[in-house]
């Protein structure tokens, strides 16, 4: 069966949180990491067929996508779960306020790098704990994580870290030493490993594959497992997330802090993500390709700017970009009177620096890169 991404959907006018962003209709959004592909035909047809049923009641997570999830873990990651590992949520930036609050009490800190998903710095501070930072280091070839530089940034009241694997907005796949490293950093502090996988099923490289954080070493036990189904197949509105917690007291803490305030998912997430998971692999498969020939059209293209430093996506839908060259005062407003709406560093920690969604059909990708290349010539 072939997939059509070329297809161009009309998307200004659906409450869009990409598209109605700007005022200017005229700007390319590339900003928030949605893809302006349609999902897997397969979920289309699940939700048909669900909504085609009429009555729409409280629901439960059905036992066939209990065992879906665990069967989709262990073939694609090698990874083995137990059905009451898995703690159901609307959303995995839910996720994140959720265990900021259940694993460090208020006014404690939670550890996390540089450049990084703006949620991980916020979610900390809603519960009136704190973020602590320190940046990805690059080393010539990759970013890297720099474990002096986290050293220093340990006090007593260090309780957690934040991890994002593969990392938004890097790129980063990181490899099996790297992970290693970080869990004998949080076996030795005392801290509870958080990670989020959300892209765990969108690494590019062919020659590099996802590792659980959870499945190195001894890490079980210590770390929670955030996952969705919703970047990879493009359905994040259905609100379907879940965390795994083999920890029993790692997982009553979060359950309590859940109670009564974290509303149950809905049974369009629970339809859709059971059909991702038994029927979406030649989707994913096709997706796969397109955004591999998609990032490799944006390197080659933006490599050849020399205001421009592009780092190479192994994971991921998204561009990192170093802009600080261009010298001016905020890159992303000066891209958007050329046409194009990228995502400004600042929120990721990183000033000076730019994130670009480059899964769009190729025709607008097309004139995207056009408009930024136009407003490369053009500076104040
Ligand atoms: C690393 C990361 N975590 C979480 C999310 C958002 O997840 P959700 O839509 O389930 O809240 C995103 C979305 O871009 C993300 O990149």
């Amino acid at each position: 069966m072939t997939f059509d991404f070329e297809k161009t959907i009309e998307r200004r006018h659906t409450s869009s949180t990409k598209w109605i962003k700007y005022d200017d209709p005229n700007i390319i959004p590339m900003w928030v990491a949605d893809m302006d592909f349609e999902t897997a035909p397969c979920i289309k047809s699940a939700l048909l067929k669900r909504i085609e049923h009429g009555i729409y009641g409280y629901t439960q997570p059905p036992d066939e996508l209990t065992s879906a999830v665990i069967n989709y873990l262990d073939a694609s990651f090698n990874w083995s779960v137990n059905a009451d590992w898995i703690v159901w949520l609307p959303s995995l930036v839910v996720g994140l306020n959720v265990v900021s609050r259940a694993f460090a009490e208020e006014g404690a800190e939670i550890l996390s790098n540089t450049p990084i998903y703006p949620p991980f710095l916020s979610a900390p501070t809603y519960g009136n704990r704190s973020t602590v930072t320190a940046p990805l280091v690059w080393s010539g070839n990759r970013w890297e994580m720099d474990f002096d530089l986290l050293e220093d940034k340990i006090t007593k009241n260090t309780k957690a870290f934040l991890f994002c694997s593969p990392h938004n907005p890097t790129g980063r796949v990181w490899d099996e030493t790297e992970l290693r490293a970080l869990v004998d950093f949080c076996h030795k502090h005392g801290l509870v490993l958080i990670s989020d996988e959300i892209h765990s099923g969108l690494v590019l490289d062919q020659d590099k594959q996802h590792t659980v954080t959870a499945s190195v070493n001894d890490a079980e036990d210590m770390t929670v497992t955030l996952l969705s189904a919703s970047k990879t197949f493009n359905m994040p509105s259905l609100g379907c997330a879940y965390a795994i917690i083999k920890n029993e007291t790692l997982r009553e803490k979060v359950k309590r802090v859940m109670n009564g305030i974290v509303h149950h998912v809905g049974s369009m997430g629970y339809t859709a993500t059971l059909a991702a998971y038994t029927l979406g692999h030649d989707w994913h498969q096709a997706l796969l390709n397109r955004l591999r020939t998609n990032r490799d059209h944006v390197e080659s293209r933006l490599k050849q700017q020399p205001l421009l430093t592009v780092y190479h996506s192994e994971a991921t839908y998204l561009t990192w970009i170093d802009a600080r060259r261009m010298d001016v005062v905020n890159p992303s407003k000066h891209f958007e009177s050329f046409g194009v709406g990228l995502y400004d560093g600042e929120p990721f920690g990183a000033p000076g620096f730019l994130r670009l969604n480059f899964a769009c059909p190729e025709k607008l990708l097309d004139e995207a890169l056009h408009r930024i290349e136009k407003g490369l010539t053009v500076l104040p």
